[in-house]
């Protein structure tokens, strides 16, 4: 298979890489936090964020030991892209030698969708297919783009779900031309005061109209892989589910939107605990073993989820990267067991 730089992917490889991404055991970390997303994590645990610190951050998730037992794909940021570790090594070799693909989130963002308050829309089409000719030269075997999809009153309009999965597919498309693996990521947000209905029914709605669009675009399926929401009550709902309540509704929502060319689905924790986000993957990975196989695999795809508690042990300071390390190896370990439905909350203890 052609390895770093190479820009000679053929739809085999494509295919290939999307299941390589979504390998029993193994899920996706998301550090491709933008530059200001970035400030707040750092901002939590009092370090400024300066490329250097930004740096030794990532290049510590990056070279846990052992992480690529877990570890299948990790999203990186531009700026991470083309940045080199301490020993020399560009970050994203790092990966192609422990055998995690590297990944680059390439939109430009949710800006406010004119004419409809209180939406967004992702931006970063134009010129998009340069930049991936770049991200090719510099090792990246795969894409995301995030659209951003709010519930309230009114909302989500049917202008908002539509240009986005527009935008998401035109995105996907692209990727594939370069010979990238496009991660598709509608995010139905957690912020509101909804049910799990509302959120069953507006996930299902934005999933329909992504896999309208991408193949009126002519996506090839077997070569993407699905990033969404799980299905939840919002955050400020009186009535919070059960962890059984989420995965069943989740799985039935995806069952009837998502064909079963796609390899695999790598869900967001979006503000999920940890633990939360570990509990509900395993679930649904439970509810596959006993209602027989679904057609995709489930899997993970995390930011927050996998970083939090690492991110808390670093603190800044060289002498603690061995305990937050050692911190999100766990966290690995545990999405990786969750991912076969062998994960059991009495395992945190572990650490
Ligand atoms: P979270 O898991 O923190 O939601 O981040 C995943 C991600 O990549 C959002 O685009």
């Amino acid at each position: 298979m052609p390895q770093i730089g190479s820009s000679k992917m053929t739809k085999l490889d494509i295919v290939a890489n999307a299941a390589r991404m979504v390998a029993p055991g193994k899920g996706i970390l998301a550090a491709d936090e933008s530059t200001g997303t970035i400030e707040k994590r750092l901002a939590g645990i009092d370090v400024p964020s300066t490329e250097a610190n930004r740096r030794d951050y990532r290049q510590l998730l990056f070279t846990t030991p052992g992480a690529e037992a877990h570890i299948s794909g990790v999203i990186l940021f531009d700026e991470t892209l083309r940045q080199t570790g301490s020993n020399g090594v560009g970050l994203a070799k790092l990966l192609w030698d422990k055998g995690i693909l590297p990944g680059i989130k390439v939109d430009a963002g949710a800006k406010g969708l004119a004419g409809s308050p209180g939406e967004m829309v992702t931006e970063g089409l134009d010129g998009l297919r340069e930049r991936l000719a770049e991200y090719v030269e510099l090792g990246a075997a795969f894409t995301k783009w995030r659209a951003v999809i709010t519930i309230g009153a009114g909302l989500p309009t049917q202008a908002c779900l539509q240009a986005n999965a527009h935008a998401l597919a035109r995105y996907a498309a692209l990727s594939q031309e370069a010979g990238l693996v496009p991660i598709v990521e509608p995010e139905v947000l957690m912020d509101g005061d909804h049910d799990l209905e509302r959120c069953a029914e507006v996930t299902e709605a934005a999933l329909q109209l992504t896999f309208r669009e991408l193949f009126n675009q002519k996506v090839l399926l077997e070569g993407m892989i699905l990033k969404p929401n799980m299905v939840l009550a919002g955050k400020n709902c009186a009535r919070q589910n059960s962890i059984e309540e989420v995965a069943a509704r989740t799985v039935a929502v995806l069952g009837r939107q998502v064909p079963a060319a796609v390899p695999g689905i790598a869900f967001l924790s979006g503000g999920q605990s940890e633990q939360e986000a570990t509990a509900h993957l395993n679930a649904m990975n439970q509810l596959r073993n006993n209602l027989g196989p679904s057609p995709w695999q489930l899997s993970f795809s995390y930011g927050r989820a996998l970083q939090a508690s690492a991110l808390q042990a670093w603190r800044g300071r060289a002498d603690n990267v061995e305990a937050a390390q050692a911190a999100f190896a766990h966290r690995a370990k545990m999405n990786g067991l969750a991912r076969g439905g062998e994960y059991d909350a009495t395992m945190e203890q572990e650490v």
